[in-house]
């Protein structure tokens, strides 16, 4: 087995930079919110691993046996040299991918991005050891900023599993796709895990799960302004909501102040103030349609989007095309 290689684009000091200025921002606007690429330090990702496990959460099941069934039609089409994989988590449904890739001959690399250094080293090296074959090479980076540095040629697709496209607001989701369009040639893939509008009831009970799971998973976000920028959260003295937004067709995410209250947040110097039922936003996660995806592909330069749905149309694998 030849080792994993690991390049750290963005440094420990970049992040935490970057958290300082995001918490300052978000924390001191008049509708309080954070980045959700804050919730993912070692303990964010391992409870992201326990929320793919939960019976509610049906978006990691509904994507993996939608990658068993057609990742050998999808390798068939594309034959790519290089899967590159945003936000690659702990690459366990990407393992379907890179079987059936192996398997029709043309694949001979393996590039996961992540902002959690953790989960990328863990998988990589899982990974590596699956696929004695193939080179892979690990990136410590921000896909919303460091996509310029990814590896280039050698006929790439760029995944985009999870569901993690409709975790950017819509001018981030745009800019995101165009970036994409800039660092990929003409012939070259993209392939999204997307989750689609259904039952907001299914939706809800997917992002507020019994077990509470992600209720601390959305809290683990101020553990992390805790410990890297010294700030005194009192984690009880919050809960997590999760509502359907029907005009904008996503869920979002919220951490809501149980009573009025006053935190330090040393590292900045300042004092956040907080009413009572006050909310911060944590996350959204865009539900998509199909003909919606289609139009947004095409608007940044990829065409011949071919789709894969379960029978309830719960979830899509999408396979387009850089024009
Ligand atoms: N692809 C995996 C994980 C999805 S969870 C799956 O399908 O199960 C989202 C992943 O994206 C996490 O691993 C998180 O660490 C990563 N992530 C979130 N924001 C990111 C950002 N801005 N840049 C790079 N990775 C990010
Ligand atoms: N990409 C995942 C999603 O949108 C992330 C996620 C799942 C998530 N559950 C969450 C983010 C709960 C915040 C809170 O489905």
């Amino acid at each position: 087995m030849s080792a994993p290689t690991l390049e750290v684009y963005t440094a420990p000091e970049q992040l935490t930079a970057a958290l300082r200025e995001d918490a300052a921002r978000g924390l001191t606007a008049s509708s309080k919110w954070l980045p959700p690429k804050w919730f993912y330090d070692a303990r964010g990702s391992e409870l992201f691993e326990r929320i793919t496990r939960l019976p509610e959460y049906y978006p990691t099941r509904l994507e993996r046996a939608l990658l068993e069934r057609h990742a050998p039609e999808i390798a068939a089409a594309t034959s790519p040299r290089t899967l590159v994989e945003l936000g690659s988590g702990s690459s366990e449904k990407t393992r379907l991918l890179l079987r059936a890739f192996v398997a029709e001959g043309s694949l001979r690399r393996y590039v996961p991005q992540d902002v959690s250094e953790t989960a990328l080293r863990a998988a990589a090296r899982r990974i590596a050891a699956e696929f004695p074959a193939l080179d892979v090479h690990g990136v410590v980076g921000d896909f919303t900023d460091s996509l310029h540095h990814l590896p280039r040629g050698g006929r790439r697709m760029i995944a985009f599993l999870g569901g993690t496209l409709g975790n950017l607001v819509p001018d981030e989701r745009r800019e995101f796709l165009s970036e994409i369009a800039d660092v990929t040639r003409p012939g070259e893939y993209l392939l999204l895990g997307v989750a689609l509008v259904t039952d907001p009831a299914v939706l809800v009970r997917a992002y507020d799960d019994a077990a509470g799971v992600t209720a601390q998973f959305d809290l683990n976000v101020l553990s992390v302004l805790n410990k890297q920028l010294g700030a005194d959260f009192d984690l009880d003295r919050f809960r997590h909501v999760a509502v359907w937004d029907p005009v904008h067709e996503w869920i979002e995410m919220r951490l809501e102040a149980t009573t009025e209250m006053m935190v330090r947040v040393a590292d900045l110097g300042i004092t956040v103030p907080f009413a009572a039922g006050e909310q911060i936003r944590t996350e959204i996660s865009a539900k998509f349609r199909l003909d919606g995806i289609r139009a947004e592909l095409d608007a940044a330069g990829f065409g011949d989007m071919q789709s894969w749905t379960d029978e309830e149309d719960r979830f899509a694998v999408v396979c387009a095309r850089r024009h």
